[in-house]
């Protein structure tokens, strides 16, 4: 389906990009053309994860230090993207933040935290980066989670910030439809060897309880995610905007451990 460089000459922003999913992400986008600026708090990281994407794409990347809660950083991350690379054609807001911990645990500070870095920052990478982008033809994507629509304890912050930027980014794909903009979101299920999953179950024992309960009966991978930013970010997804794609193997269907397999119970 895919020709071999689908997003030659696009240019991708990706906030969080520096590890997990979202290094992922602008790995596969990189593979198929793109070149990519990613972003972090942690400059050394960010550096190391664009040389990576460099040596395995072949393709020029940059890795920045900005914290996306600072609207001044983000968009100052963003000109020097543009500078180098020219316009952006795909930006994904994908930094995130979060710990478990039940709501009685968590300070005023703690959900403002969570809530600053997901929901905030989300909009401060879009906002910069709707002067910066290709008009009309660009993509935006907010990797947002499952905690967005259902509730899950020890993660009120999450599910707070999550749902924000599910409604944040259905009401920008309305405002910015007209620029010819396209605002989508990926809510990834359980993706492996990542922190959130780390956060979510440390112990194999846990691990494997999710696993059992899953419809694909396995962890995702980063890759999957990626697959879904392709599609979105090219031109094969050039009719589609405000949607969210659950890239998480039937995770949120409900609990599918049974075995319905077998001709009786
Ligand atoms: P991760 O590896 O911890 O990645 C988080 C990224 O965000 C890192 O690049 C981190 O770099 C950056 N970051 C954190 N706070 C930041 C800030 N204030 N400003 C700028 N950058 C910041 O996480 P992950 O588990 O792969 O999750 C990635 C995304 O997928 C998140 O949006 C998460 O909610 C979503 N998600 C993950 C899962 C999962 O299974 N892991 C499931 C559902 C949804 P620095 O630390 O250097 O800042
Ligand atoms: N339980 C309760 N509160 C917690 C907590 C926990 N496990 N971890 C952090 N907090 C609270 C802190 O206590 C603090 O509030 P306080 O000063 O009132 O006590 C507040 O959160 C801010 O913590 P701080 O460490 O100063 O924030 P930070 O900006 O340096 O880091 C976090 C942000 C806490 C989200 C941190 O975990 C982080 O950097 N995460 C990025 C990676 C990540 O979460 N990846 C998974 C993505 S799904």
């Amino acid at each position: 389906m895919f020709t071999e460089y689908i997003l030659e000459n696009r240019t991708a922003f990706i906030s969080g990009g520096t590890s997990g999913i979202n290094l992922g992400i602008a790995k596969g986008l990189a593979k198929l053309g793109a070149r990519v600026c990613v972003i972090g708090r942690d400059l050394t990281k960010a550096q190391k994860a664009a040389t990576e994407i460099m040596a395995e794409s072949g393709v020029e990347a940059i890795g920045l230090s900005a914290d996306v809660r600072d609207y001044e950083a983000v968009e100052g991350a963003m000109k020097i993207a543009c500078n180098r690379f020219g316009e952006l054609d795909i930006v994904i807001a994908g930094a995130a933040g979060n710990f478990f911990a039940p709501a009685v645990s968590i300070s005023s500070k703690g959900f403002k935290t969570v809530v600053d870095i997901d929901l905030i920052g989300t909009y401060n990478v879009f906002k910069a980066a709707f002067d910066c982008c290709k008009k009309p033809g660009s993509s935006f994507i907010a990797i947002t989670a499952g905690q967005a629509v259902n509730p899950m304890p020890y993660q009120a912050h999450v599910c707070a910030a999550k749902a924000g930027v599910n409604a944040l980014l259905k009401t920008l794909a309305m405002e910015w439809g007209a620029a010819g903009i396209r605002v989508n979101g990926i809510s990834p299920g359980p993706i492996e060897g990542t922190e959130g999953v780390e956060r979510l179950a440390p112990t194999d024992e846990e691990k494997n309880a999710i696993i059992k309960k899953i419809a694909l009966r396995r962890f995702g991978q980063a890759e999957d995610v990626a697959n879904a930013a392709i599609f979105l970010s090219s031109s094969l997804g050039q009719y589609v905007t405000g949607a969210i794609f659950d890239i998480e193997g039937g995770f949120q269907l409900g609990d599918s451990s049974m075995d319905c397999l077998s001709p009786t119970r």
